[in-house]
């Protein structure tokens, strides 16, 4: 068990410095080496898959939200596509190194004139991570650069938003879209995680992780470790704690009370909340979340009801993060089931 752990990430193992309690993140620990363990995204991942067999790569670009294995992908093709020449065949550049025209012009046409000896077939890569931190200038100097070299070099490049990259490089390369993780797909890997590392769970805990990563897996994997070193048992309340969001529960008994419209039973809970120091926004943020995923609600309530919150929320990033702007939520939820009979002067 504990070999396989080992082999995947690359935590110390022998010697002294397995004396040391030092931990790596498990986020790095467990990093996926091959296309094979990247959940989610089938079909791109399996076009991914086909690229590195039979080597053909195009330039490419991964777009999507951040935790969701862009970063991994590219790494996981590299590696599969170059074997032992990865370290003299790749180039990566990410958005903490500078990426101006100059290191464009230079550090990356040098990269693309040099001779490497690779496997039959196959072209030097260059990785360029969160590629729209780029400015449009150094995009523009990028542009030429990749097409002179293309017979010998390949870019992949990851973003968080694909529209940030200039057209002329979007028209080169293929555009890889990634979706945000699907809760199963967070599950099998949080469960193998749990497995290699002992972790004890009960259910709660593990929908609560769900619940707070919104389909990021990085986020997920982290709260994961956070949460266990922090309280051992990987249980609902504890995740909540470690995240530091309202607790879903209480959210819960607030819209159980409007739907009611028991007005001072969600005016106290909501206090609570307040009390403890929940800013506005992640006790709207929270309140849509559940409210999506309530089952009690009929299909109409909830969509009033996700209507009104999307219109606190935007009042609240507008500034206005009060209780009292939260109270007239509370308000306006609950006015929504009484009769418009009691209204009427
Ligand atoms: N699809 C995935 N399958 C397995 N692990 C993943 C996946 N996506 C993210 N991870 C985990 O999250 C970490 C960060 O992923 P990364 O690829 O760097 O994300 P990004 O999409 O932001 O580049 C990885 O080290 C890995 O542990
Ligand atoms: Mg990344």
């Amino acid at each position: 068990m504990s070999s396989s752990a080992a082999a995947k990430g690359k935590a110390p193992v022998n010697g002294a410095a397995a004396e040391i309690p030092y931990e790596l993140p498990w986020v790095e620990k467990y990093r996926p080496n091959v296309l094979d363990d990247v959940v989610g995204n089938v079909d791109t991942i399996e076009r991914l898959k086909v690229i590195a067999k039979d080597g053909n790569c195009p330039h490419i670009i991964i777009s999507g939200m951040p935790g969701i294995g862009k970063t991994t992908s590219i790494h996981c093709l590299a590696h599969q596509l170059l074997g032992d020449a990865y370290k003299e065949g790749v180039l990566e550049l990410n958005a903490s190194d500078e990426r101006g025209i100059d290191v464009v012009r230079n550090k990356i046409k040098a990269f693309a004139q040099k001779k490497v000896t690779l496997p039959p077939g196959r072209h030097k890569i260059v990785i360029l991570d969160e590629a729209d931190s780029m400015t449009p200038g150094a995009q523009q100097a990028l542009r030429r650069t990749m097409e002179i070299f293309s017979n010998t070099t390949r870019f992949c490049l990851a973003c968080n938003m694909s529209n940030k990259i200039i057209e002329p490089i979007q028209s080169r390369c293929a555009i890889l879209r990634y979706a945000k993780l699907r809760d199963t797909e967070i599950l099998k890997r949080l469960l193998e995680i749990c497995e290699m590392e002992k972790v004890e769970y009960n259910d709660d805990g593990l929908t609560a992780l769900i619940f707070t990563s919104e389909g990021d897996m990085r986020q997920a994997i982290n709260n994961l470790q956070s949460t266990f070193s922090g309280f051992g048992f990987v249980s609902g309340d504890n995740v909540f704690k470690v995240c530091d969001q309202p607790h879903p529960i209480i959210i819960q008994a607030i819209i159980r009370a409007c739907v009611k419209s028991n007005i001072e039973g969600a005016m106290k809970k909501l206090s609570e909340l307040w009390g403890q120091g929940y800013s506005a926004v992640d006790i709207v943020v929270t309140l849509f979340r559940v409210v999506k995923t309530f089952d009690e609600l009929p299909e109409y309530t909830k969509l009033e009801y996700i209507k009104e919150i999307g219109f606190t929320h935007m009042r609240i990033l507008e500034g206005v993060g009060t209780l009292i702007q939260l109270g007239g939520l509370i308000a306006r939820l609950c006015k929504m089931n009484m009769a418009p009979e009691l209204f009427q002067i």
